[in-house]
């Protein structure tokens, strides 16, 4: 059977134990995971976004932090840490505020944004929700590892399962170009948040961004999948069926990826949907023409075949350019050339 994403709203799981309030009471059995698409399926979604979500993100669920190198330890929460830092930076009042109570993650995946937000003492309480049963329940059994106090909800979106004025904070990271409708994603998350609660949404793409990012991911897959056909390099190349199912999924990619932003229209949706003090920043321009070919090269190879050697190269490369782009870059590059963007804004306090 296909696990339809309206399946998923408001079904929720946790590992932490429930609390009485109403937001809790239809709590029932979570769709369960569906990591193996067929072709069929495959071809359903294609004229169904949300399908197509649920299909493409449970088949990754379980090996996403692997491909995407996400770790819970000091890199990532560095990283994540650095992601919120920078979205909300010239803005005090962020950093004062901190930590925040509650928080809540729309398209959680693994938890890799969230929970290493807590670690880093950005929340002390976590809620994570996805449209993928698979990673919520990858995220939750992460939480769990790390002794977070975490819920989970498999949870569209565009309509929230939560109780007006619930978060002291939402977050998101490579979320929002997902969405069909940001603005009325950008709403709701405005309904659940407290009066004076801010929202951070990181690792969305640019328009410009995007499109070498695509082409250079293109060119790798290719070059390696090609070149791994060559018998003296037979031991790089990954099972013929691990390979078509790569293929199958990919073909999702296409109907799941639904938008790129440009920094300045991003920000008029985010004050259209009744934000304040809105505020988009760009980053990574040489990082991600470094970023784009490892990280589909990883993918092309078989598992376990680039050691730690390679890990320390591709963190260690996408640092320096890291840098660079931050001391040297971002004071002569226009913003929109970067590759991502990232938004923060407020929810109005009710006038007296
Ligand atoms: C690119 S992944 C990012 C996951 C995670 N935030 C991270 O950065 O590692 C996007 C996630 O958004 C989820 N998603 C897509 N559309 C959604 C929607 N309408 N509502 C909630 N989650 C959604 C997907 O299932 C997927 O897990």
């Amino acid at each position: 059977m296909t696990a339809s994403p309206h399946d998923g709203v408001n079904r929720s799981i946790s590992n932490s134990v429930p609390s009485a309030s109403s937001e809790t009471d239809d709590r029932q059995v979570d769709p369960a995971p569906n990591p193996h698409a067929t072709a069929e399926q495959v071809e359903a979604a294609r004229s169904d976004t949300k399908l197509a979500q649920v299909l493409y993100h449970d088949w990754e669920a379980e090996t996403y932090d692997d491909k995407w190198s996400i770790s819970y330890d000091e890199r990532c929460i560095d990283y994540a840490r650095g992601r919120f830092d920078q979205a909300v930076s010239g803005d005090a009042s962020a950093q004062s505020a901190l930590p925040y109570g509650r928080a809540l993650e729309l398209g959680c995946g693994t938890g890799f944004f969230l929970l290493n937000l807590m670690q880093a003492g950005i929340a002390d309480k976590g809620s994570v929700t996805d449209l993928s049963p698979g990673m919520v329940k990858v995220a939750l059994r992460n939480a769990e590892h790390l002794g977070l106090d975490v819920d989970g909800r498999v949870a569209d979106a565009e309509t929230i399962p939560y109780d007006d004025n619930t978060f002291d904070l939402v977050v998101g990271h490579a979320v929002l170009h997902h969405i069909p409708d940001v603005e009325q994603s950008l709403r709701e998350v405005l309904r659940v948040l407290k009066p004076g609660g801010r929202f951070v949404f990181a690792g969305e793409p640019t328009t410009v961004g995007n499109f070498y990012a695509r082409w250079l991911g293109r060119i790798t897959w290719e070059a390696t999948t090609r070149a791994t056909k060559l018998p003296f390099l037979a031991s790089w190349r990954k099972p013929q069926e691990e390979l078509d199912e790569s293929s199958r999924a990919a073909a999702l990619e296409a109907v799941v990826d639904l938008h790129t932003f440009d920094p300045t229209d991003l920000e008029h949706i985010a004050l259209s949907a009744g934000a304040e003090s809105v505020q988009a920043n760009t980053e990574e321009f040489a990082a991600a023409l470094l970023g784009w070919p490892v990280r589909t090269f990883e993918a092309a190879v078989p598992e376990g075949k680039l050691g730690w050697n390679w890990a320390k190269f591709a963190f260690g490369g996408w640092k320096t350019l890291s840098w660079v782009d931050e001391n040297v870059l971002q004071h002569v590059v226009p913003r929109g050339l970067f590759y991502n963007v990232m938004i923060t804004g407020i929810k109005p306090a009710p006038r007296a």
